[in-house]
């Protein structure tokens, strides 16, 4: 049996890191294992424009701690009102890897997101000729669809026809929740991938609501059936390329979670690897968790891998990792898998 598996650090291509307080507590928990990460821009206010990036950047910077190393890689946040010029720059200066595209209301902090997809259309082709990729947050936000077939609508409604406009847009769909997603992505033409996040692996809609309901286990795109869970396992463990890690971990302090309407988003970062080797061992692919952590995402974005390793190593104890990350805004609770985890980082 396999007990010691070495791979190239992984980077997350999908992390809210926040901002002040809680920034500077929870990066560590990423720049532990992580070497970089698509820095999600959904702060308030969101970071609209390139000088948002560059000074958001910098705090990151500045708050990695001395004895770890850690590479933002930035994205904006597309409002109807985003200059293509000033994308554009964003690129060329090697500022911003993305941009990210939420539908309004679709979830935490995207209230300025885009309601008029025409309106950002200048934009979105720009990015196309630039060859910028666009992250999507993959669900519609009308009341009158079923939040459990929010994303299966907006790949018929909203991401199939965009893609027919602009076949030659570089398309993310995020944290891919269904069959419907993956289906889309393994079958669609032209160039398309999806991340996955670590809980989707981990959760379907029981553990969220089945015997009391688990305001930590609640995120966006909501967990949905465990056939849905399967499919995302299948598709993560298969070693296609185009799907690839995103954790989407998402810190909220506890009174903010454990409420009568509590926010969105599941804390991963501290357990995703110790998480992850356990979800591919179970799968019978360990041998191809190092394409999902750190070879697939690197390709997408025109990097190159990792040049150092991490090695995990499966112990006959349960790995000890904190309930909770203790932050200046509150405690943040870590992602519990509901099982012990074996697989630690050596
Ligand atoms: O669960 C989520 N939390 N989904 C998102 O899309 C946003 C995120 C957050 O920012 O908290
Ligand atoms: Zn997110």
């Amino acid at each position: 049996m396999t007990d010691t598996l070495t791979i190239r650090r992984p980077d997350d291509w999908h992390l809210h890191l926040r901002d002040g307080a809680m920034m500077r507590a929870v990066l560590p928990e990423t720049a532990r294992h992580f070497a970089r990460a698509i820095i999600m821009p959904n702060l308030v206010p969101p970071v609209v424009t390139s000088a948002d990036a560059l000074a958001y950047r910098d705090r990151i910077t500045a708050a990695v701690p001395a004895d770890m190393s850690f590479t933002p890689l930035m994205t904006l946040y597309l409002t109807e009102t985003t200059d293509p010029d000033d994308v554009a720059a964003a690129h060329a200066s090697g500022l911003i890897h993305a941009v990210k595209l939420y539908p309004a209301g679709a979830t935490t902090n995207s209230a300025s997101g885009v309601r008029d997809f025409a309106k950002v259309q200048p934009v979105l082709e720009r990015m196309a000729e630039i060859g910028l990729p666009l992250c999507l947050h993959g669900e519609v936000t009308t009341a009158d669809v079923d939040i459990f077939d929010r994303e299966q609508v907006f790949l018929e409604t909203v991401l199939h026809p965009l893609r027919d406009r602009l076949p030659g847009l570089k398309v993310t769909l995020e944290h891919v929740t269904t069959s419907h997603g993956v289906d889309y992505i393994t079958q669609a033409d032209g160039d398309i991938a999806g991340t996955i996040t670590t809980h989707h692996l981990m959760i379907n809609r029981n553990h969220i609501l089945a015997g009391g309901i688990r305001p930590h286990y609640y995120c966006l795109p909501v967990a949905k059936r465990a056939t849905h869970q399967q499919a995302l396992i299948a598709a993560a463990t298969s070693g296609n390329p185009r799907f690839f890690l995103g954790t989407d971990s998402a810190p909220h302090t506890d009174p903010n979670k454990e409420t009568a309407c509590g926010c969105a988003g599941c804390f991963t970062a501290t357990n995703t690897l110790s998480c992850l080797a356990h979800v591919f061992e179970a799968a019978g692919a360990l041998d191809r968790l190092e394409g999902f952590t750190s070879l697939f995402g690197p390709a997408r974005y025109d990097l190159s891998p990792n040049a150092d390793t991490i090695t995990l190593t499966k112990g006959v104890t349960p790995v000890p990792y904190p309930a909770k990350i203790a932050t200046g805004e509150g405690p943040v609770t870590v992602f519990d898998p509901g099982h012990p985890l074996y697989w630690r980082v050596s």
